[in-house]
């Protein structure tokens, strides 16, 4: 092992070792999360190497591509600190590592395909920083994970199963998990205050010192990791089953006559309603997956009357079967059958104005028209030129208009805001549209023809 030592300096020394660059950040992962923690490391005029077993993605880097255009501010942080050699990419873990005082990681935590939380990737590479790290370093994670999975499982990785290495004469270890919002992380990184816990006070500190150097907003300190952990999937939980909540809610409404939005727009001048909305699922890296950590560590404790959040997930889960079952009742109102119908997805990712379908609900949209034969037609801005689910993309809307007999609403891209019930009138072969994310105004479809349902409204 070689030396470096941050964890045994002092606050001064930390502080000289910051202002005069010398403190070198390694950060791994460097996907959507990972490349703008990287990018604002090295912003702050600390040199900084992003490592990635993405090797196209380490080259796009290291060629001066920025990768994440969907990201805006961050492609001018970015041409910045390649041109100031202020970053760097490399597939090269143990080179990057051995020559870093700081190793942040922002690894993916997904869940398998029976919901269970899969922290591969962070035991891999903890493994891989057992065998190569210098001595003193200070490792930080900022992935999602589940409360106690840094103190009972990480800590004992890092150490070795000869407990070869010692926390905190070795290593330090302590969290910072990552709360902004893709699609806007440069204002997010300036505005959300970040949560800082270490393994100890003292590492929890030196996190602090090093933060409060790189970012501007406030710095909130936590008692220890695992309520650092508890804090980040609180927020995403609340969130997920808040939804369902307006997802429920919404089927009973589209039975009762009662709009949703109209609902929910009266409701939020109440001061302490929090609005959600309705739509055809809940996708992404995060809310699904943060939902299961939770399940997950409900179960870890045996907690078995933790129900909510299990409900929460079922009542989102089913929304995609919902969607399918407002267009049947539009084809048994107009004496179509699926298959023989051509029906356009408008937008696949999981959320609006980001190129990203993970978890998306559009995946179980494509799967139940598949199993009642239909074709499928996808038309999003973010996806054009290429196969979503083995389905070629259109380039081309008007043209998937002529050919639709339906059209399913699933993101609400900017670029479908303005969507007039008229134009769809006058292009599509038949003029059946449901619409997940209530974007279109219901009374100007009546108006001009269309054959419409949405999600939380009722047929007018
Ligand atoms: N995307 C979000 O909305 C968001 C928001 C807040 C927090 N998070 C959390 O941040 C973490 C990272 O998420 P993300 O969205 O950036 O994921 P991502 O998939 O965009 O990026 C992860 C990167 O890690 C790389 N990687 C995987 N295994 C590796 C390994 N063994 N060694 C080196 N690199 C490896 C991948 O190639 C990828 O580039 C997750 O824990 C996620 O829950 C994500």
């Amino acid at each position: 092992m070689t030396e470096t030592n941050t964890i045994s300096m002092s606050e001064s020394e930390l502080t000289e070792k910051i202002q005069s660059g010398e403190l070198k950040i390694c950060v791994i992962g460097i996907g959507r999360i990972g490349l703008p923690t990287a990018l604002s490391f090295a912003n702050s005029g600390l040199d900084t190497v992003g490592v990635d077993i993405n090797k196209n993605l380490v080259d796009m880097i290291n060629e001066k591509k920025f990768p994440l255009k969907d990201e805006p501010g961050y492609d001018v942080i970015f041409d910045r600190a390649i041109s100031e050699k202020k970053f760097y990419a490399t597939t090269s873990l143990e080179e990057a590592v051995s020559k870093s005082n700081v190793i942040v990681l922002t690894l993916p935590t997904p869940m398998d395909s029976n919901h269970v939380p899969d922290y591969t990737a962070l035991k891999s590479v903890g493994k891989q920083l057992h065998n190569c790290i210098s001595k003193g370093v200070l490792i930080i994670v900022e992935s999602t994970v589940e409360p106690g999975f840094i103190e009972n499982d990480f800590i004992k990785i890092i150490q070795g199963s000869d407990n070869s290495l010692q926390f905190g004469s070795d290593f330090s270890l302590g969290v910072s998990p990552e709360t902004a919002n893709p699609g806007q992380i440069l204002v997010d990184f300036e505005r959300l205050p970040r949560l800082i816990a270490g393994i100890d006070e003292k590492t929890r500190d030196l996190i602090l010192k090093i933060y409060k150097h790189v970012f501007t907003v406030d710095l909130i300190s936590m008692p220890n990791c695992k309520t650092a952990n508890a804090v980040k999937l609180t927020t995403n939980v609340f969130r997920d089953l808040n939804i369902a909540f307006i997802n429920e809610l919404s089927q009973i409404f589209e039975k009762a006559g009662i709009d949703i939005m109209t609902v929910l727009d009266a409701a939020k001048s109440k001061y302490n309603f929090q609005a959600h909305y309705p739509g055809p699922g809940v996708g992404g890296p995060c809310l699904p997956v943060n939902s299961y950590q939770m399940i997950n560590f409900a179960k870890n404790y045996s907690f078995d009357s933790f129900h909510l959040v299990e409900l929460g997930r079922k009542i989102n889960e089913k929304m995609p079967k919902h969607t399918i079952d407002l267009l049947e009742e539009c084809f048994n109102e107009t004496k179509k059958s699926f298959s023989d119908s051509t029906i356009l997805l408008l937008g696949a990712s999981y959320k609006p104005d980001v190129k990203d379908i993970q978890l998306s609900p559009i995946e179980d949209i494509i799967r139940i028209l598949q199993e009642k034969h239909s074709k499928i037609l996808i038309y999003d801005p973010y996806f054009k030129n290429s196969k979503i689910y083995g389905i070629e993309t259109s380039n081309d809307l008007v043209s998937s208009l002529k050919e639709s007999d339906a059209l399913i609403v699933v993101t609400a891209h900017k670029e479908f805001h303005d969507l007039e019930s008229s134009f769809l009138k006058s292009k599509m072969k038949t003029p059946i549209v449901i619409d997940t994310r209530c974007l279109i105004d219901q009374y100007d479809a009546k108006k001009n023809g269309l054959i419409y349902r949405a999600i939380g409204r009722g047929k007018l």
